[in-house]
């Protein structure tokens, strides 16, 4: 064999054995219903690039049986491991049982589910109870003892932080009797419903007037009810305080404009942390804690809501 010839040979089989090391992950997302959905999306793949992970992308179209569909469709290709956000908390278990009996490790992104938590290998979120309580200390603290009639839009029904939200922000006015649900429904995470949901708040409430604060699960829905406010005219932030959840870049941009007033983050770079964990575990079995949180950090007008704006427009959003 000439030095050439076992030069080339050398380089073909390093690049084979580098091949063969690629490891392909499938990730069922749910959907596209917000901005901060997009983002986490985005984010993923460039996570996946970044590390020569092959993303098998599959978008459920906010349906369960979409993503159970394309879980079994992950693991008869044998891939690696299976990312998921589970759109409803129920109903897992099955499939989470094939997973395991196919040794494929499962990581949860950014919602919860029901199941026995030995059928994934770990779970990358915020604490969603902590992130309502947030919001809902904000609030208390902002109306002090002034009497306020709250309308909360929930996220999707069924769905881990539609619960866990309601229960955090409930907590969260515990033992403040003059602030009061009055209204509280779905408008499923999108800002679309958002604004229908809140107009017929606005009817509801003596055209808004009986309103004193808006609460909603997410920043898309309250950017749309925000629309409903003011076409209603009324000054959202100032006739109506907004409270909501994600931090995402145009809820920064209401609050600049003085249409918004606070917010709790919800990092979209689930990802990260989740490939992280994966990537000890292939290497010698690491097994990682069952939850890895992420921060939440309060946004309130007073922290520089343009420039948070700019910083987080190009980071996926
Ligand atoms: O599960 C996280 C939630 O889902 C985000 O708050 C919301 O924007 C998204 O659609």
């Amino acid at each position: 064999m000439t030095l050439k010839t076992l030069m080339l040979t050398t380089v073909a089989t390093l690049g084979l054995a580098a091949a063969a090391q690629a490891q392909t992950v499938g990730f069922s997302q749910i959907g596209s219903e917000s901005g901060w959905r997009a983002a986490e999306t985005t984010l993923t793949k460039q996570q996946a690039q970044e590390r020569g992970i092959d993303l098998k992308f599959s978008d459920a179209q906010q349906k369960q049986e979409n993503q159970i569909a394309a879980l079994r469709t992950f693991i008869a290709q044998g891939v690696d491991a299976i990312l998921i956000a589970p759109v409803v908390a129920t109903g897992w278990d099955s499939i989470l049982e094939e997973a395991k009996e196919a040794d494929i490790p499962v990581v949860l992104l950014d919602r919860q589910v029901d199941s026995d938590k030995e059928l994934y290998l770990t779970a990358v979120g915020s604490d969603l109870v902590h992130e309502g309580e947030v919001a809902g200390k904000w609030l208390a603290e902002a109306v002090g003892d002034k009497s306020c009639r709250v309308v909360e839009l929930q996220g999707t029904t069924g769905s881990s932080p539609a619960i866990d939200r309601k229960t955090g922000f409930e907590k969260g006015i515990a033992g403040h009797a003059n602030i009061e649900i009055v209204r509280s429904q779905t408008a499923d995470f999108t800002r679309s419903i958002g604004k229908e949901v809140m107009e017929s708040f606005l009817q509801a409430e003596n055209g808004g007037a009986d309103i004193c604060a808006l609460y909603a699960h997410n920043d898309d829905m309250a950017v749309g009810a925000i629309q409903a406010i003011k076409e209603a005219g009324l000054k959202p932030g100032e006739d109506i305080l907004v409270v909501s959840i994600d931090a995402v870049p145009d809820i920064f941009k209401a609050m600049a404009d003085g249409e918004a007033n606070a917010t709790v983050e919800l990092t979209p770079n689930m990802a990260g942390p989740a490939f992280d964990a994966l990537a000890a575990y292939w290497k010698d079995g690491t097994v990682p804690p069952k939850f890895i949180q992420t921060d939440s950090a309060l946004y309130t007008m007073s922290d520089d809501p343009a420039g948070q704006y700019q910083a987080r427009k190009g980071l996926g959003y």
